[in-house]
This record gives structure tokens, C-alpha cells and sequence, in this order.
């Protein structure tokens, strides 16, 4: 297993470097769009430019919240947690592979030092954060399971 930290600066610089040109995101957005009818039709009334803001600053907590996250980075990441889950906008945890091919596509186009060894430190970056979401997708995972009144039907 690779050092957290050596990951982190991996994927910092690289996101450095994406942002010099400033298409990475919009790059990012075509890909996931056109990805799925169900992405389109979950994003169709968004305003993309909002967004578009909205997620530079997600990317940059996620990079900090695979390695020693700040409070208000889990407190960051326990609000997109609340707002993509089923009860909320209900992001079907299938859809998150989507959105991680899309990022890696748009990385790919926009980093030009990238290469297999970095598409692997983003992909560890992105399923960290990826494996929190959908955990908290459904108030029935396992730890509100043994909450009764949070979880009146579960098995
Ligand atoms: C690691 C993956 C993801 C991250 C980090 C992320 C992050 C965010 C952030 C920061 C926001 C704005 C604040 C909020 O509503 O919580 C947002 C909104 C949203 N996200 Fe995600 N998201 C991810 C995956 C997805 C996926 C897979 C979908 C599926 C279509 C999705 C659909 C949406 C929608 C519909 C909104 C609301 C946009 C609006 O306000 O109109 N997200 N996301």
C-alpha cells in the first residue's frame, strides 16, 4: 500500500496543474452529463456555472479528507453525504462510478504529466470519498441499523 501522503501530493499537484487551464471541470461535466440518461436527468435543473464553483471546492476536500481531514472537512463531506442521499436527492450509489470514470476522463485530457500510476492515486483519492456517500446513501446502512426510530424497517 502507498503512503497516504505521497498520494496526496500526487493528486494536489496534478489538480494544480488542471486548474492552469481551467477546463478540467467543464471537461469533467460533458463527460459525466453525457454518461447516463439518469445523470442527465437528475442534473437537468441545475445551474452547471454554480456547480461548476461548487465542486472545485468539493475536489479540494476530498483530497484533504483522504488524508487527516479537518473537522470541517467531515463536516463538508456529512453534507453532501445528507444531501445525496436516498431521503434527499437520492444519488443511487451506482451512479457514483460514473461520476469517478468522468473525473478520471477529464483528468486525463487536462493533466498533461498524467499517467497509469496517478489515474491509480486519484482512483484511491475518489473511492474514499466515494465509499462514504454511499454508505450514508440509505439511513438503514449499518450504523443507524441499530437505531430503531432512524430505521423503522429495517430487516
Ligand atoms: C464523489 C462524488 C460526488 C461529489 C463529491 C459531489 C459533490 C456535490 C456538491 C458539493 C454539490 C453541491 C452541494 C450539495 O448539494 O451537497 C452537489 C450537488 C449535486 N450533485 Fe453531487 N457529488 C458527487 C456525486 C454525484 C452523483 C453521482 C450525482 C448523480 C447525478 C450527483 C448529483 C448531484 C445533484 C443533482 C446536485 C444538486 C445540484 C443542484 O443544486 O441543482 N452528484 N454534489
Amino acid at each position: 500500500m502507498q503512503d497516504r501522503q505521497r498520494i496526496v501530493n500526487a493528486v494536489y499537484h496534478s489538480y494544480a496543474r488542471c486548474r492552469l487551464n481551467n477546463t478540467v471541470i467543464d471537461d469533467f461535466y460533458r463527460y459525466f452529463l453525457a454518461s447516463s440518461p439518469k445523470v442527465a436527468a437528475k442534473l437537468k435543473n441545475t445551474d452547471l456555472e454554480m456547480q461548476k464553483h461548487l465542486i472545485d471546492h468539493a475536489i479540494r476536500h476530498m483530497v484533504l479528507f483522504f488524508d487527516n481531514p479537518s473537522v470541517i472537512t467531515v463536516a463538508k463531506m456529512m453534507a453532501i453525504a445528507k444531501s445525496h442521499a436516498k431521503s434527499a436527492m437520492n444519488i443511487e450509489p451506482e451512479l457514483y462510478r460514473l461520476w469517478r470514470d468522468a473525473w478520471l476522463r477529464a483528468l486525463a485530457d487536462n493533466d498533461p504529466h498524467f499517467n497509469p500510476e496517478l489515474a491509480g492515486q486519484w482512483r484511491a483519492v475518489v473511492n474514499h470519498t466515494i465509499a462514504t456517500l454511499i454508505a450514508l446513501y440509505d439511513e438503514c446502512s449499518p450504523a443507524t441499523r441499530q437505531e430503531p426510530d432512524k430505521c423503522p424497517n429495517a430487516t
